[in-house]
């Protein structure tokens, strides 16, 4: 079989174009006559969003998505290969779809996302049923590559873009509870953390233009949403052409409606700056909310992860962020335990400064070498497995109690609330995010989906809020 590989980014020749028309299906023509797609989502938010532009691409193909795989003539697994599990977790899905296509024949299976990035063509080695392997720049090529694997060929773009953004394509909302929305405004990364293969699983930094940003997020209000969740890698060093920066670009975002909620993700402790603290200050639809990674809480395993920052700077940021912002500004972070070389005492460090900042929430996770990093050529992967699960262990025990405590700071409060739909819980009541992020549960009433409410906490666990309605917005 032939492994095609495309070294640029494929515009579809006439030829393809002909091609993709056979499978092309006309306004006109019933539902049941498209092809359809179930796509799989993992990892981050970037992966959630590109998967509604793959949707898009594809619709544009004649493929209608379908939340059934096993009604699916082509199923797209969208990858995340940060840790070695998020790769297991792959491999184990892909091992059970292999029963469905051999029961299906005709059915094709593609791997899209950062995995697929960073095996290429080994992928198809190692997984012999995978028909298609799709890297994150190179959706566009998509209906071409699925028509090959039509035909028998393997079907594989792994080509890394110094320009693609997508900023032109309308992304089509998948899973959606039709009022919080996420919008890319960058790919890629610059920054070089030694731990991390995001770097080579999706290229270089690239900013998407700002107008296109905003329309996207209008047309989003348009339709009924209320909330945007702005998404970068590292959307500090959002820059375009030199005339806007994240700064101007939140505000932008801001200026839509007062309707409209922005959110973001990730903020890096080297890039963030006063002038976005002060923009978020300035517009009460910016929540008051910090995605701030810090990683580890001591210098020297600062510098050998790359961070280019050091603890009595990420604390300043902090500081900085409670000055401006408030004491209740909610802050989350991610910290890895077990990090090359890391003493006890270092990891001491990283749980001293959880207690120092008193975070809202906080994603863990235990060191993961990967293959190709600086971290993996330059450094020993010498702590093992148990110390790592220990080290975890405790941190997460102490982030669980702050995160109680931090929410228990809220009972007997009124907060502002988004409606975000039905509790998974409980049909008789809703969910919803206050400002700072965090989840509230609270009964339906007469209430919908889209509405801001006020809710009074009432109870609270480490992980969510519970309140009962005191009044609609509107009406304070
Ligand atoms: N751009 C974001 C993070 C993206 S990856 C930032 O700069 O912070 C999400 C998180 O996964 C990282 O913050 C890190 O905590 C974790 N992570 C990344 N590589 C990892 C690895 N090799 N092992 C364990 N955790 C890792
Ligand atoms: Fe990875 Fe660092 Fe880039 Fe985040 S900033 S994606 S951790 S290289
Ligand atoms: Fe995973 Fe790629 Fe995101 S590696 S965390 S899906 S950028």
């Amino acid at each position: 079989m032939e492994h095609r590989i495309s070294n640029s980014l494929k515009i579809l020749t006439e030829a393809d174009k002909e091609a993709c028309e056979t499978v092309r299906v006309s306004e006109n023509e019933p539902l049941t006559t498209k092809k359809r797609l179930f796509i799989e989502s993992y990892g981050c938010q970037m992966n959630f969003s590109d998967s509604e532009i793959v949707a898009s691409v594809m619709r544009d193909a004649g493929y209608a998505t379908t939340s059934d795989e096993n009604d699916a003539d082509l199923i797209f697994l969208n990858t995340c290969a940060i840790r070695d599990n998020a790769e297991q977790k792959v491999r184990n899905r892909l091992r059970h779809l292999n029963f469905l296509k051999n029961k299906k024949p005709g059915m094709l299976i593609g791997v899209l996302g950062c995995m697929a990035e960073r095996l290429k063509t080994q992928l198809l080695e190692e997984e012999k049923m995978v028909d298609i392997v799709t890297g994150p720049d190179a959706y566009r090529d998509l209906p071409r590559l699925v028509l090959d694997a039509g035909t028998g060929q393997k079907g594989v773009n792994v080509f890394l873009s110094r320009e693609e953004t997508y900023a032109d394509i309308s992304p089509i909302r998948l899973n959606s509870n039709g009022v919080t929305a996420l919008v890319s405004i960058m790919r890629g990364c610059d920054n070089m953390c030694s731990f991390c293969v995001v770097p080579f699983t999706r290229g270089r930094e690239r900013s998407r233009d700002p107008h296109s940003i905003v329309k996207e997020a209008e047309d989003l209000f348009n339709l009924g949403y209320r909330e945007v969740t702005l998404l970068g890698q590292n959307v500090d060093s959002y820059k375009w052409e030199k005339q806007v920066n994240f700064a101007q670009l939140l505000e932008m975002v801001a200026r839509i409606n007062p309707e409209l909620r922005v959110r973001f993700s990730t903020s890096h402790p080297k890039d963030i700056t006063d002038e976005v603290l002060y923009t978020i200050k300035k517009y009460d639809n910016i929540c008051k909310y910090v995605h701030l990674p810090a990683q580890s809480g001591n210098s020297r395993i600062l510098e050998l992860m790359n961070r280019t920052y050091d603890r009595e700077w990420y604390l300043e940021r902090i500081d900085s962020i409670r000055r401006i912002l408030g004491e209740d500004c909610g802050i989350s972070h991610d910290m890895i335990t077990g990090f090359c070389t890391e003493t006890e005492e270092e990891h001491q460090d990283s749980l001293s400064l959880l207690e120092y900042v008193r975070f809202d929430f906080g994603y863990m996770f235990s060191y993961s070498e990967r293959p190709g990093t600086l971290a993996a050529k330059k450094f020993q992967d010498d702590i093992s497995a148990e110390v790592k699960q220990k080290r975890l262990a405790e941190m997460i025990d102490i982030q669980q109690r702050i995160s109680l405590e931090r929410n228990q700071r809220l009972i007997g409060t009124i907060q502002k609330v988004l409606i975000e739909g039905t509790s998974k819980r409980s049909e008789n009541d809703f969910t919803g995010r206050i400002d700072q992020g965090k989840k509230v549960i609270f009964p339906r009433e007469n209430f919908k989906k889209g509405d801001y409410v006020h809710v009074l906490i009432t109870e609270c666990t480490a992980a969510t809020l519970k309140g009962k309605v005191v009044a609609e917005v509107e009406a304070i």
